[in-house]
């Protein structure tokens, strides 16, 4: 758990069927997400912007679109949490504080390095939407259940696509008995 879920999270009246307790847990899980759905938009921006090398306009491409997906989701979390009768919680000093990601290196120059870098963030990320799934049908609420599955079935061709561009170097480099698992 982030640190996020030690605050106390605000929950309006609703007529909503679904019971307080499990409104109080959602609204908390998806504050949480929507910190680092944030904080990974950001930082794939920072990655659109900066990348540099003889590939720069595919990966300048391929960021700006994944920056857009993630915004997508930003939306569609905050927009749960509210239905919910939660407070969504979207400003950047929110977002740097209950992020579950490390920051952005600025050190980084060539594509290999924002992909690989991108890469290292969206895996812990797609770990979190995850078990945000279980979660969340544990508590009840199958409709975030579903959201989340989205977001997940989405990360998982992403960091699908991020990995792509390394690992034909990263089997290449394998010893040989290491190169395929099955
Ligand atoms: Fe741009």
């Amino acid at each position: 758990m982030g640190k996020n879920n030690n605050h106390k999270q605000t929950l309006y009246p609703s007529r909503i069927d679904l019971p307080e307790n499990t409104r109080a847990k959602v609204v908390g899980l998806l504050n949480e997400t929507l910190a680092s759905t944030l904080d990974l938009k950001t930082q794939v921006k920072q990655a659109h912007w900066n990348v540099k090398g003889m590939d720069f306009y595919q990966l300048h491409e391929l960021f700006d679109e994944m920056a857009g997906e993630l915004e997508e989701f930003v939306d569609m979390v905050a927009e749960r949490a509210t239905a919910l009768g939660g407070l969504a919680k979207g400003t950047a000093r929110v977002a740097a504080q209950d992020s579950i990601l490390p920051e952005y290196p600025f050190d980084i120059l060539d594509g290999k390095s924002h992909v690989t870098a991108l890469a290292d963030r969206y895996a812990p990320y797609a770990k979190h939407i995850r078990e945000a799934i279980d979660k969340s049908d544990r508590w009840e609420d199958k409709d975030t259940a579903d959201l989340y599955t989205e977001i997940s079935r989405a990360i998982d061709k992403r960091l699908w696509f991020l990995e792509a561009h390394l690992q034909a170097a990263e089997v290449a480099a394998a010893p040989e008995k290491e190169k395929v698992k099955g």
